[in-house]
């Protein structure tokens, strides 16, 4: 961990005090934490953007098993990824649902590619894609 610097910012009275009521609608211990989780926030947002470094992050699936060369599908399209996916989780909901998690780390292109790809394939319900870092920039 690097050493802790301590500054002073100027801001309005009016923005203070929104972003106070922010920090305990959050349950921030303090303005510090408050702020250094915004900067982080923007840190990875950026770094998605910007496409130039790997993304940890995790693509949340739901689908019905039971539909016509689904799974095959979407083995097929796992298959094709592997690089990028670090490890699956399969839970069987009920009798005909099911919700795979699966952990990606590489570009944030590859990514969303991955994620639109599962997307596309009849019979899946829902998908989504939750972006964080690796924490190598975030030091
Ligand atoms: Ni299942």
């Amino acid at each position: 961990m690097s050493k802790i610097h301590r500054f002073s910012i100027s801001i309005e009275k009016d923005l203070l005090d929104k972003f106070d009521r922010l920090i305990r609608k959050k349950n921030y211990a303090n303005r510090s934490d408050a702020f250094r989780d915004l900067i982080r926030q923007e840190l990875v947002k950026r770094q998605w953007q910007q496409n130039i470094s790997d993304i940890a992050g995790a693509i949340i699936l739901l689908y019905n098993h039971q539909k016509r060369e689904l799974m095959k599908k979407l083995a097929h399209i796992q298959h094709h990824f592997q690089k990028i996916i670090i490890s699956t989780q399969h839970i069987h909901l009920d009798h005909s649902n099911c919700l795979e998690i699966i952990v990606v780390k590489g570009r944030p292109y590859q990514a969303h590619k991955l994620a639109s790809s599962l997307k596309s394939v009849k019979g899946v319900k829902h998908t989504s894609l939750s972006i964080s870092s690796t924490g190598k920039d975030l030091e």
